[in-house]
């Protein structure tokens, strides 16, 4: 009976390791393909967060010593800004460098229309941010971010970050306004809430409606006090690469070819 029971647990281990090792492939896969094909010698370079991003920047590193490319980059979290560092990568900021030429970074869930779900690693907002000034976002995951519709795959919500003083009544209203259910994300190994990277709570927005039209759900999020970012990324990634099961990259770039630009 025991030897039974270990035969099973070691068996569901290892195919536990290796969906985790297919999923990294695709995530490298995705990320090679899109350094290789979008950045070039004396770019300005957004570096995305998330564990797809850290691929990323592994092949501008091999990049930056091989070919000797010259690129400054940009982070849109602390945990990029650690792996610009840890890399020896040039590491620069908006406020010397406003316009970037190209933003790589992962998302949480891509649908038909290439509206993205972003801010389950938290850092939606200064990817926003870098995004928005990068004459073009590229979005690089595996294959179980490809969906039709938002919330086909990614369960854990729509991420919202939010002023502390204001997380319920903004709560309260999406649920009014949108229905669906909005909790606080807590942290793991802390009591009590995530706090961003810019000292603000994160609500996960779930069971809401799939077929809204996302583009203005956005606006009137956006237009809350106390909203302060939402991770709905919408006409913002210029093209997507998935990383996918069989070892090939499935590029999508956006139906409209127009994206939203600050800068
Ligand atoms: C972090 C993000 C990430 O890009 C997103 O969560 C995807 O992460 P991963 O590459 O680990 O799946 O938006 O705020």
């Amino acid at each position: 009976m025991l030897f039974k029971l270990f035969i099973t647990g070691t068996k569901s281990r290892l195919r536990c390791t290796s969906v985790m090792s297919s999923l990294n492939e695709a995530k490298k896969l995705a990320a090679y393909r899109a350094v290789d094909e979008h950045v070039l010698d004396g770019h300005v370079v957004g570096i995305g967060s998330g564990s797809t991003a850290v691929f990323a920047v592994n092949r501008l590193a091999e990049r930056f010593k091989q070919e000797n490319i010259k690129i400054k980059c940009i982070p849109t979290s602390f945990q990029s800004r650690q792996l610009i560092i840890s890399h020896g990568l040039p590491l620069i900021d908006l406020e010397l460098q406003p316009e970037l030429d190209v933003c790589i970074d992962g998302a949480d869930e891509v649908d038909r229309n290439l509206t993205l779900i972003k801010g389950g690693g938290g850092c939606l907002l200064q990817e926003k941010i870098v995004a928005s000034c990068s004459k073009k976002l590229v979005i690089i995951a595996d294959y179980t971010k490809d969906s039709q519709k938002l919330g086909e795959q990614y369960k854990k919500g729509i991420p919202i970050e939010v002023s502390p003083m204001a997380y319920v009544p903004i709560k309260m209203r999406i649920e009014r306004n949108f229905g669906g259910t909005v909790v606080l994300r807590e942290a793991v190994m802390k009591a009590g809430p995530v706090v961003t990277d810019n000292g603000n709570f994160i609500l996960d927005w779930r069971d809401y409606n799939p077929d809204y039209d996302w583009k203005s759900v956005n606006l009137e999020l956006l237009q809350m006090p106390g909203v302060v970012e939402t991770g709905l990324f919408v006409d913002m990634a210029e093209i997507v690469y998935f990383g996918m099961k069989d070892g090939s990259v499935k590029i999508t770039p956006h139906p409209n070819n127009y994206v939203d630009k600050i800068c």
